[in-house]
């Protein structure tokens, strides 16, 4: 049997959300101290794009790597309070989370737009995140792997590889709540992205990554990075503690 670890490197990504000042530097800076053992793990912090510049250059050298939690699909123009990918690039960003559930809920974001995010996101030299999952209702309802699949249709750019995309899947009544799915139904799911992104990209959608988010900790964390097709983890509110994040990121070792 091939351990998805095998193949594709494992990601942790923390989503810090609307979340951190300048004095967090304290807290990344003991996750930059405490990543040098998580040599078999990509690490990606993405703080608010505020702090993306001056986080740079306390994990310059560092294994972990930064990224922003959204970007406006065009390079520059009248978009008054966004922010491009490429500037997210330029303040020392590797990758960006693009439709993630509140971002699609709070700011009624469509599979269309978060296509044009993730190809912005290209444009600009980073990796894009593409979040996708299903509500509770649609779960309760039998919904979730056509959900799902016709987020992924929706909002995945045309030519990616490997190296500049990475699914997030994300149950939006798991985030923030506590809950998990069973490993079974993250299986399966998992299982049923894999398949779409083979048959979307052949060889290239076998060595993308897809993680799993929504209330991974660190007494968690094992299961869920064993699932085969879970190549890593969103996290989001155990990424504001450098114990939890770094918690996490062991367990996909
Ligand atoms: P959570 O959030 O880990 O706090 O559930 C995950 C996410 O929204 O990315």
């Amino acid at each position: 049997m091939v351990m998805a670890g095998a193949i594709r490197r494992p990601l942790v990504a923390g989503n810090w959300k609307m979340n951190g000042l300048k004095a967090s530097a304290a807290e990344l800076a003991a996750m930059v101290q405490g990543s040098g053992d998580l040599t078999a793990v990509d690490l990606l912090v993405c703080p608010p794009a505020t702090l993306v510049a001056g986080f740079a250059e306390l994990v310059a050298g560092s294994a972990i790597l930064l990224g922003g939690q959204d970007c406006h699909p065009d390079a520059s123009g009248a978009h008054t309070g966004d922010i491009s990918a490429e500037m997210l690039a330029d303040a020392g960003a590797r990758a960006v989370i693009v439709g993630h559930s509140e971002r699609r809920t709070n700011h009624r974001e469509t599979d269309g737009l978060v296509r044009a995010k993730a190809l912005a996101a290209r444009r600009a030299g980073l990796i894009a995140i593409v979040c996708v999952g299903e509500t509770r209702q649609q779960r309760e309802s039998g919904a979730t792997l056509n959900v799902v699949g016709g987020q992924l249709d929706g909002s995945l750019p045309d030519g990616a590889s490997a190296a500049d995309l990475v699914v997030a899947y994300e149950p939006v009544w798991a985030i923030g709540s506590g809950l998990t799915p069973t490993v079974a139904d993250v299986a399966e799911v998992h299982r049923a992205i894999r398949a779409k992104l083979v048959d979307r990209y052949d060889a290239a959608g076998q060595g993308m990554r897809i993680l799993y988010g929504g209330s991974v900790k660190p007494g968690n964390a094992k299961e869920l990075m064993a699932v085969p097709d879970v190549d890593g983890a969103l996290v989001g509110g155990a990424s504001l503690k450098a114990a939890d994040f770094l918690g996490i990121a062991a367990a996909c070792r």
